[in-house]
C-alpha cells in the first residue's frame, strides 16, 4: 500500500515535471561498455537503452556497443538475422531513470545448424532488387524471412540500405524504430514473411539494431 502511494507520487512528479529522460549516448566498436555525454530523449516513450550488435562475415567479426535513448518497444529484444554476407545478432536492455546504467545485454546463443528453410537474400544500396538471385540457408531458430530498408543520415550524407535474409521470430517483435544520435539518424522499415516466394504478403515492420550492424556496408565504419 505504502509503496503503491510512493510509485503514484513518483509518477506524478515525473510526468508533471514535463522533462524528458536523460540518457548516456555513445557508440563503441567492441563488446565492452562505452561512455559518453548525457542527452535529452526526444520522445516521451523513450527510455535509456543499451544495444550490443555482433556482425559476423566470412572471416571477420565486428561489434557495436550503443547506448542511447530508445523507444520502450525495443527493450529486451533479441534478434538474429542471416543475409548474403553476414550473420547479425543483437540484444537490447533498458533502464528507466536519468543517466541510469542498464545490465549488459546478452546475445542470443549461436546455432549454425541448418534448419531446412531458405530465404531470398540481398544487400543493396540503390533499390530493393526485383529479381533476387541468391538465397540464404537459415539456421537454428531463424524461422522467418525478413526484408529491411533503412535510411541513414550521417552528418549531411544520406543513404539507403536494402537487405533480405533469414530471421528469428524475435526479430519481428519490434514494430517501429528510429534513432537520432550524435550526427546520425536512422529510420527503418521491416517486413517479415514466411519463406521464399511470398515477398508481397505480410504486415510492415520497423526495426533498428540489425541495420546498425550493417552500416559498415554503407559508410565503411
Ligand atoms: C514507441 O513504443 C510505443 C509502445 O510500444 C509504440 O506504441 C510506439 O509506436 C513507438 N513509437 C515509435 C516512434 O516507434
Ligand atoms: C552519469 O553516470 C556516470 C556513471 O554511470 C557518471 O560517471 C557521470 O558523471 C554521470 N553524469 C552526470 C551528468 O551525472
Ligand atoms: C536473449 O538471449 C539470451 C541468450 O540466449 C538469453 O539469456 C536472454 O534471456 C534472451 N532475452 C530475451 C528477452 O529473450
Ligand atoms: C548470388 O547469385 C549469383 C547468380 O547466381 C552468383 O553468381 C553469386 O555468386 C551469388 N552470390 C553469393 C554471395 O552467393
Ligand atoms: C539448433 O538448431 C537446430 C535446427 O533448428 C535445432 O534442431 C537444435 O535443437 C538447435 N540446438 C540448440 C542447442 O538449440
Amino acid at each position: 500500500m505504502g509503496s503503491t502511494v510512493a510509485i503514484v507520487l513518483f509518477l506524478a512528479a515525473f510526468v508533471s515535471s514535463g522533462h524528458s529522460l536523460q540518457c548516456m549516448q555513445c557508440t563503441g566498436f567492441s563488446d565492452t561498455p562505452c561512455t559518453g555525454s548525457l542527452r535529452d530523449c526526444p520522445s516521451i516513450s523513450d527510455v535509456c537503452g543499451t544495444m550490443v550488435i555482433r556482425t559476423r562475415g566470412h572471416r571477420w567479426t565486428s561489434f557495436n556497443y550503443i547506448r542511447s535513448c530508445v523507444n520502450i518497444s525495443e527493450c529486451s529484444n533479441n534478434a538474429s538475422v542471416t543475409g548474403l554476407y553476414t550473420t547479425t545478432a543483437t540484444a537490447t536492455t533498458c533502464c528507466f531513470t536519468n543517466n541510469c546504467t542498464t545490465s549488459i545485454p546478452i546475445l542470443p546463443v549461436e546455432n549454425y545448424t541448418l534448419n531446412g528453410l531458405a530465404c531470398p537474400s540481398y544487400v543493396e544500396t540503390l533499390m530493393e532488387p526485383c529479381d533476387i538471385k541468391n538465397v540464404s540457408a537459415c539456421t537454428g531458430d531463424q524461422i522467418r524471412c525478413v526484408r529491411y530498408s533503412a535510411s541513414t543520415t550521417l552528418g549531411s550524407t544520406s543513404s539507403d540500405l536494402f537487405f533480405g535474409g533469414c530471421a528469428t521470430e524475435n526479430t519481428c517483435a519490434v514494430e517501429s524504430s528510429s534513432i537520432k544520435g550524435d550526427g546520425i539518424s536512422v529510420e527503418i522499415k521491416r517486413k517479415c514473411y514466411n519463406g521464399a516466394g511470398s515477398l508481397d504478403s505480410g504486415p510492415m515492420f520497423y526495426s533498428l539494431p540489425v541495420i546498425l550492424g550493417l552500416l559498415k556496408f554503407v559508410f565503411a565504419m
